[in-house]
Formats: C-alpha cells, structure tokens, sequence
C-alpha cells in the first residue's frame, strides 16, 4: 500500500492499494469519535461494493445508513442533492459524523458537495471506484453539481478528510471505463512527468497500476498545496479540457469525459505544435501514446460548431480563456488566449 498526505485546508492520506474496501470501518476509526456514517452511491457501484463497505463499517462498530441514486451525470443535479441532504437530516447526522462516497467522479462530486453543504460542513471520506476518480477527482476538494446552464456550476473546495482507493475495485472495472481514466493519467506525464510519460508509452493499458496511480496522485497532491483554490498552476490540470468539454457538451454528454478529454488532448498537442510551441515530434507522441491506449484523439464536429462552448466556458475570464499549451513532454505553459483566436487554433489542432 501506498500512502500520500495532502496538507491543504485540511491535512489527510490517500491511501492506494488492495484489500482497502475490507478495513475501511478501522481505517474510519482512525479519524475521530464519529459513530454513525452515511454512505453515498450510486446504482451501479453499490450492488458491487456497498455490501463489503457497510459489513466493514458495522463490524468496527458504527451505525450505517445509505443513499443510493441512479448512476450517470443526469443525476448530479439540484433534485438529488436536496434529497440527499434530507436523506442526512433524516438520519440525524450531527457535525461530528461522517460521510462516505464510494464510486465514481459523480458520486464523489455529489457527496462532498452535500458534506461540505450539510450544517455548514460535515467530514466526508472519498472511495475512488474508477480509474478517473482515483487519480483526479478524488484528490484535491474540488466538489459539485451541474445546473441547467452547465456542468458543475455550483460547487465548494472541500477536501475529504481521507481517501481510499482500493486497486481491487479498479480491477473489476469494465475495460472501457478504466481506459477512460487512462486519458487522465496520459496528461500527468504531458503536464509534468517525461519519465511517467516514456513508461506508458512502454507499458500500454498494462501499467503497474499502484506506482502510476501513486505518482499521479503525488503530482496532482503538490499542485493541490501550492494552489488549492484554483486561480493560478492548477489551472494546468486543465490541459486538454477546454476542447474536451466542448466535445463533450456538443456530443450532449453521450461521449464519456475520459475520451473527450483525449480528444481535447491530441487538439492542443496538434495546436501546439502548428504554433511552433511544441515541436512536430512531441505533438505525435502525445497522439500515439493516446491511440495505444485505444482513446480516440479526431472528432467529427468543426471548429464552427464547437466555438459556443468554449465561448461559455466557466473558465472564461473576460476576453480570454487560459489554453494550456505543450511546450514538450513534461512541460506546459498557461496560455492567455484572447477568444477572437480560440476558433483558428481550434481548427490548427483539428
Ligand atoms: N480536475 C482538475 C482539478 O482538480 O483541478
């Protein structure tokens, strides 16, 4: 096992290896006095896990209540997040209690938005169940629910007070969902890592799944404490996004996040090096590693159809967006980009 403290707001482990699931009522007494938790999931994650969580909590000695919602980003919304905090009140979580979110981004976004929002803020524990979770947003407190005019408009920074991310859950993924993930662990070694970078291209989908999700996870927790609130080098973990999203968004959320975001990711690296701010060479290898890991990285829709979208990123400052350029495996630059360019370098990066 391995274990990574965050020291931001708040200071806590991530603690990545197998068998994590089966000790979690222990590993929960370590964190306090608490004696009822409430555990958060969804339909397709509780079936699997949420009988191995609860049974862990009660032999350690806690009361256990649960709210399951049906799985998929439809349900990340203002309806679900006010069931849910009635779902707490009702069960009479007091301040000293605990939340515990196990599945996937939405779960855990959902969940600790509704920790952080539940009197004023309860401690919750995060349990990654995906690949993107684990090595994304389950680190770093970033938490929400979309609203009718977007994805996570309404959120909180609020960090977790532990996380568990049992391999063993990993293992069962479906391969399609893990490779989802892998388009986030492919933009830690663009972003900062030519040597993680080099492994993957060796490795393939089979890399040594507890040293890369760790050194992820160590990349993102130093970005995390130099920036936790998001104004300046986190924005670098947005590289790929701004075209990912609006893939994403035009394809009505029927492309997953995962490969969106390697579509995101060979635009800019093509983008980049058409400016002349990567070369040719790097740009490719950014292309090749994201095709051996079976992510797509061409889109059918034109610049034209895509504009809106980054028009209405909420990233938006002004006149310009924050483009996160390769400059070579390893090394990005924040870019402030004036809007009237955004659809050119779009369409370079085609
Ligand atoms: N998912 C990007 C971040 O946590 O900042």
């Amino acid at each position: 096992m391995k274990t990574i403290t965050v020291s931001a707001s708040r200071t806590y482990d991530i603690r990545i290896g197998p068998g994590l699931l089966t000790t979690l009522g222990e590993a929960v007494r370590g964190l306090g006095k608490e004696e009822k938790v409430f555990l958060v999931s969804d339909t397709q994650v509780y079936p699997l896990y949420g009988g191995a969580a609860e049974a862990s909590l009660k032999a350690a000695g806690y009361s256990v209540s649960s709210f399951v919602f049906p799985a998929g980003e439809e349900s990340k919304n203002g309806e679900t997040f006010l069931k849910l905090l009635n779902a707490l009140a009702q069960a009479g979580l007091s301040r000293s209690d605990l939340l515990i979110a196990l599945g996937g981004g939405v779960v855990g976004d959902l969940a600790g938005f509704s920790a952080a929002c539940y009197l004023r803020g309860i401690r919750f524990v995060q349990i990654p169940t995906t690949l993107l979770a684990a090595v994304d947003s389950s680190v770093g407190g970033k938490t929400a629910i979309d609203l009718s005019a977007g994805k996570n408009l309404a959120g909180a920074f609020y960090q977790p007070s532990l996380v568990l991310c049992d391999l063993d859950a990993l293992d069962t993924l479906p391969e399609d969902i893990f490779r989802d993930g892998c388009a986030e662990v492919i933009k830690y070694g663009v972003l900062y890592d030519p040597e993680l970078f080099s492994q993957l291209e060796t490795s393939g989908l089979d890399f040594d799944r507890e040293a890369v999700i760790a050194r992820c996870v160590a990349l993102k927790r130093d970005v995390v404490m130099e920036d936790e609130k998001d104004t300046g080098s986190r924005m670098k973990l947005n590289l790929g996004h701004t075209f990912g999203h609006a893939v994403e968004a035009h394809s009505r959320f029927t492309l997953s996040h995962g490969k969106s975001v390697a579509i995101g990711l060979a635009i800019i690296a093509r983008a980049s090096a058409s400016m002349g701010i990567c070369s040719e060479a790097d740009a490719a290898r950014i292309v090749s590693v994201l095709k051996a890991f079976g992510l797509p990285v061409q889109t059918q829709y034109t610049a034209e159809a895509l504009l809106p979208y980054l028009l209405s990123d909420k990233k938006r400052s002004g006149g310009t967006v924050n483009l996160i350029l390769p400059e070579a495996i390893g090394r990005c630059v924040v870019s402030p980009t004036p809007v009237s360019q955004l659809q050119s370098i779009l369409q370079a990066g085609l």
